[in-house]
């Protein structure tokens, strides 16, 4: 960002791409921390002086407009945090968006409408992509420049986070130059013994990263949801558990690959129903009744794990260990998460990966600070460790 802001922003059009998907219940952002952590890039253009458009999604519209996913609660809090107004334009690239931008002053922000509403945003045509890109581009007329600094979507190859790049001078921006830095100290070098912590619900969506990652671990400690597959390919029965039948064989390989790594629970806390009053007790993990389904981790599995991170130099965690959300089922997830603070208390580099943990780490009230970093990036920081060229990242390279 710094090259920019030395060729000078005044006055200039700058297009910026930042990740803006938070979570939100009944219209209300239950977690700020990605609109907080694009502040300082958005912060450096306002003061130089840029007339700054930003575009961003909020999850996953069907290529139009629909007001459930609007981002106007993103807007509101933007420029709070901001401590200016922050104008939203009614569409994309439309009559309301052009007319905003054409009438942006000095140090204006203008946020475009849910830039998922346009279907070019998504598409797999190129050609459909590059006229959504040519529209934003447009917007910020001549001499404009782009700014990357959304990364939890730089594994996206979409219009306005890898198109764009292509047709205008292009900068990261202080949140992606800071997350690459940091999962780069992941990937290479990583001070032993280094851990890794991964949970969340699909095992499917955490292969790529338990294939890259175990090979070059101490430890891999599984947990949440996605553990019960792990526990189905070691022959127990998982009563009610979540399930991916079909990745049982993938999971019995990764054990017999890597069993001296991966670390399983032992035991369970099963809940009679999916829900916050559900009758709760703790098993062993081989001894799931019928009927019941795995919602956390035990306490046992908790301080064996707990044991391990604590020894740990290097500690990566994605995905919580059980449904926090219930307190009845929030202790696993507590319990990995204190273990991880005591860690880097010691000295440990610790990061955290993904929308579930970092929302986690605040809803159980733990300390932002006592972990390293706290990523942005959920799929993009695991896509990155698996070693995958991420295209908005590679699309500022060129
Ligand atoms: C995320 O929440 O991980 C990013 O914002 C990307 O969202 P997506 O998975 O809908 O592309």
């Amino acid at each position: 960002l710094q090259d920019l802001l030395d060729a000078g922003v005044e006055g200039r059009g700058v297009l910026v791409r930042s990740d803006f998907n938070v979570p939100l219940e009944d219209g209300t952002i239950t977690d700020p921390g990605r609109i907080q952590a694009s502040i300082p890039t958005l912060r450096a253009l306002v003061e130089a002086g840029a007339k700054v458009i930003v575009t961003a999604h909020l999850g996953r519209p069907d290529g139009k407009p629909d007001a459930k996913y609007s981002l106007a609660p993103v807007a509101a809090k933007l420029g709070e945090l901001l401590g200016r107004h922050v104008q939203l334009a009614g569409d994309v690239v439309g009559q309301d968006a052009e007319a905003r931008a054409e009438g942006l002053t000095d140090g204006d922000v203008l946020l475009l409408e849910n830039i998922r509403f346009d279907p070019r945003e998504t598409s797999k045509d190129e050609s459909e992509r590059a006229a959504l890109a040519r529209e934003l581009v447009a917007l910020a007329g001549d001499d404009a420049a782009f700014v990357s600094d959304g990364f939890g979507v730089v594994h996206r190859k979409q219009a306005s986070v890898y198109d764009v790049a292509q047709l205008l001078p292009h900068y990261a921006g202080t949140l992606v130059a800071a997350e690459v830095e940091v999962l780069a100290k992941l990937t290479e070098d990583a001070a032993r013994p280094y851990a890794v912590v991964l949970g969340g619900s699909k095992v499917s969506d955490k292969l790529g990263v338990i294939e890259a990652l175990a090979p070059k671990v101490d430890t891999l400690v599984i947990g949440g949801g996605m553990a019960f597959t792990f526990l189905a390919a070691q022959g127990y029965s998982v009563g009610n558990s979540l399930l991916q039948e079909d990745q049982i064989g993938v999971c019995k390989d990764l054990l017999e690959r890597f069993g001296d790594v991966i670390h399983l629970p032992v035991d369970i806390v099963v809940g009679d129903k999916f829900a916050a009053d559900a009758e709760a007790k703790t098993v062993k993990a081989s001894e799931i009744p019928d009927g019941w389904m795995g919602l956390d981790i035990g306490p046992d599995s908790v301080s064996r794990f707990a044991v391990v991170l604590s020894n740990a130099k290097t500690v990566f965690w994605n995905g919580p260990a059980g449904v926090f959300e219930f307190d009845k089922f929030s202790a696993g997830t507590k319990g990995i998460a204190e273990a991880i603070v005591g860690a880097t208390e010691k000295g440990a580099f610790s990061v955290v990966g993904g929308g579930d943990s970092a929302a986690a780490v605040r809803t159980l009230g733990l300390p932002d600070d006592g972990f390293s970093h706290i990523s942005t990036g959920g799929g993009a920081s695991l896509e990155y460790l698996e070693g995958k060229q991420l295209p908005g990242l590679s699309v500022l390279e060129a």
